[in-house]
């Protein structure tokens, strides 16, 4: 017998222009230039038109980006929202004035996708109702974990449990900072210097090593977990610009290593939430200890799935657009697809650091985690 033959399947149907997604860029910065080349080369996605690309540099920008080819540049907002873009993709970054432009594109009766953890932390649930209210999709899973995939882990694919904690490393410059630290035995310092020159760190890498970045986005994670409603600055942290030379050299003679990790558990009985961000002990082995460089990874756990975890680039230009790109896609799928508005409710406490049976709390400034 003849094998069963599919050549049909690997037919590819032009799609008609008007049929298609039509984008606009904002900001062509690091991730907004990763976007724009990939809309416009050769592995575009068939359902997606990049035909504006807005910028307060403008014309510098065109001139610096000779690829991006066959689109509208401009330097004035109002010539986006009037435009006829179907989404915006909002890659300026700040609060201000990112904020007022995702929410002036939702009123423009535009869908938005946006890699900006900043304003999703202060504005989300506002932003978010604004865009259920006009029937348009409000998206940003860049704005956690770069191209690992948390926000629809955990808004999608885990939708049918109850999430009961979050494990995660969230931040790459520091993940980068301590791995480089531990693979080479160097300082904090020149750590921070290697990861400078690999386009993975800041001029000053502070909000990253402090955990401010960190919490931001574990209180975008906690409202899209657990429903919750948390202002970063509520969550405990530790910096993780003190760690030595000598903790890394304690942590690897008990077979552990350190690694920036941002937790959040939920007792939805008492309705409390502890969260917290701090350097922490994790086995060289677990998800967390093989983390290197910029990558992230995350462990979910629900009541009935028990833990899943995903891990991957949590940074960069081109792995942060394929975040983006994914929102568009999903967008581009179902444009009148009904996203309900999140309904978070604040929980009664939010408490810090803890010693609970997975992270034994020792007698250094690191937790052990046991677990992971
Ligand atoms: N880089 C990453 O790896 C990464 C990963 C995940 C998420 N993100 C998020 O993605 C967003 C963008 O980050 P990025 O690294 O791409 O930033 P970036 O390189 O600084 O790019 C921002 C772009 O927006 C432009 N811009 C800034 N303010 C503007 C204004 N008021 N009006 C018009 N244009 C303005 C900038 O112009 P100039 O060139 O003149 O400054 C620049 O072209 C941020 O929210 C960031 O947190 C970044």
């Amino acid at each position: 017998m003849s094998p069963p033959r599919f050549e049909s399947v690997h037919t590819v149907h032009a799609v008609p222009s008007a049929a298609r997604c039509r984008i606009a860029i904002l900001g062509v910065g690091t991730v907004g230039s990763s976007v724009a080349r990939r809309l416009t080369h050769a592995d575009a996605v068939r359902e997606l038109e990049l035909t504006q690309v807005f910028d307060r540099r403008a014309d510098q920008k065109r001139l610096a980006h000779p690829d991006v080819a066959g689109v509208s540049w401009t330097s004035r907002i109002d010539d986006v929202l009037r435009g006829d873009a179907d989404v915006v993709v909002e890659t300026v970054g700040g609060l201000d004035p990112a904020a007022d432009w995702i929410r002036d594109a939702l009123l423009a009766g535009k869908s938005v996708v946006t890699a900006n953890k900043q304003v999703m932390a202060r504005d989300g649930e506002r932003l978010l109702r604004l865009a259920a209210r006009q029937g348009r999709q409000l998206r940003f899973e860049a704005a956690i974990g770069g191209a690992m995939p948390i926000v629809r882990a955990v808004a999608d694919g885990l939708a049918g449990d109850r999430l009961t904690r979050i494990v995660a490393i969230l931040n790459g410059t520091t993940n980068a900072v301590l791995s480089r630290m531990d693979a080479t035995g160097c300082s904090l310092e020149d750590a921070i210097r290697d990861a400078q020159s690999r386009g993975y760190a800041e001029r000053d890498p502070r909000l990253d090593l402090d955990g401010d970045d960190a919490r931001a986005k574990l209180a975008i994670l906690c409202a899209v977990a657990f429903g919750l409603r948390v202002t970063p600055a509520d969550i405990a942290v530790r910096s993780s610009a003190s760690v030595s030379v000598a903790d890394m050299d304690a942590a690897r003679r008990r077979g552990a290593t350190i690694r920036q990790l941002a937790c959040a558990s939920c007792d939805a009985d008492r309705s409390t939430l502890t969260a917290w961000v701090a350097p922490t002990l994790v086995s060289r082995h677990s998800l967390f200890g093989r983390a290197a460089g910029p990558q992230n990874a995350a462990i979910v756990t629900g009541a009935h799935a028990g833990q899943v975890g995903v891990f991957g680039a949590g940074a960069g230009g081109d792995a942060t657009a394929v975040a983006v790109i994914s929102d568009l896609v999903a967008i581009a799928r179902d444009r009148a697809a009904v996203v309900p508005p999140p309904v978070l409710t604040r929980p009664r406490a939010i408490l810090g650091f803890d010693s609970s049976s997975d992270f034994t709390l020792q007698t250094s400034d690191f937790f052990l985690a046991e677990a992971v």
